[in-house]
């Protein structure tokens, strides 16, 4: 693998584009706009600025990472890609078309990744050309920080694509794993009850949003409590994946609080939109 097309340079995608570019690969970043993919460009900019403040880029990797990377508006530009990961927004009707007009564009050979946190990968295969070519490739946010990266294998994925993708990971410095193609794979099968269940607290006055992140942070352990993590990967990727899960397996515990339903319906999606549980003001 040289080149990687990365669609979508939102959380997800600007810190696929850093750790691929910075892996040494070719990579190529589209969005649907300029005013977007401006934006998008200036957060891969940012995240490496404080990679470097951290020790964790050199100045030498840091202008390699910069001549890696290109972009433009038109999914045309990924035509000789050997690698492309989607990371729009999760909706299964935007990714399915996406990856269709993708497979006419692209090569043969070029795998197809989704950074899916839900939907199914099996789903988005059927309507590409050499589905064995599709697989999911969940990472996690932040991306330049965060080891995991889930494999998943459709039900028509290769062997051959599998550990390709394997490879590469290892390669950007993630730790992968192995998934089956069910609802939210591993870790949001555990994380999104977790989540739900934190949501509820507040919605029946059991304790404040401060006091449940605080209950983990500090019981726990944890690095971040449950309704700030909620803020950071946004409320809208967490409704839809719960969504997905319960209309999959029908139990309660996959079952979203109307808390989170109205807070998503009222925009409040957390730090993207400046506002969730917390308000976010400028940076
Ligand atoms: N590039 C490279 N490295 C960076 C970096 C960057 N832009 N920014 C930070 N780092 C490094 C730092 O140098 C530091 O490294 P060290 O531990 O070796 O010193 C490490 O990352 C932590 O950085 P900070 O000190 O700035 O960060 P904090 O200690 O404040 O932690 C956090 C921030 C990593 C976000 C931490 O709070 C955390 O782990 N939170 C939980 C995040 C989580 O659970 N993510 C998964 C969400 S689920 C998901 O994404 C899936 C989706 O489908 C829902």
């Amino acid at each position: 693998m040289k080149k990687v097309g990365v669609v979508g340079c939102g959380l997800m995608g600007s810190g696929i584009a850093q750790i691929s570019a910075l892996a040494g690969y070719t990579t190529h970043v589209v969005e649907i706009n300029d005013d977007i993919l401006k934006k998008g460009m200036a957060k891969i900019e940012e995240s490496m600025e404080k990679g470097k403040k951290r020790g964790k880029i050199t100045e030498e990797q840091f202008a390699a990472a910069r001549k890696n990377l290109s972009s433009s508006t038109g999914l045309a530009s990924l035509k000789d890609c050997d690698l492309v990961i989607e990371a729009v927004t999760e909706n299964t009707e935007l990714k399915k078309k996406l990856f269709k007009d993708l497979s006419g564009i692209v090569r043969g050979d070029t795998i197809l990744a989704t950074n899916t946190s839900s939907i199914s990968v099996t789903e988005i295969a059927a309507v590409v050309d050499k589905p064995e070519r599709m697989v999911g490739m969940h990472f996690f946010n932040p991306v330049p920080v965060m080891k995991l990266v889930e494999i998943i294998k459709g039900h028509t994925t290769s062997d051959t694509v599998m550990a390709a993708c394997r490879e590469f990971a290892v390669a950007v410095g993630k730790e992968p794993i192995t998934c089956p193609d069910t609802p939210a794979f591993v870790v949001n099968k555990l994380l999104i009850p977790y989540l739900l269940d934190a949501v509820r607290m507040v919605q029946d006055g059991v304790a404040t949003p401060e006091d449940v992140d605080k209950a983990m942070v500090y019981g726990c352990g944890y690095p971040m409590g449950p309704i700030t993590l909620l803020d950071y990967v946004g409320l809208d990727t967490t409704l839809h994946a719960a969504d997905v899960m319960y209309a999959e397996f029908r139990e309660s515990k996959y079952a979203a609080p109307v808390l989170l339903r109205r807070m998503v319906q009222a925009g409040h999606w957390g730090r993207k939109t400046g506002r969730g549980f917390y308000a976010y003001e400028g940076k």
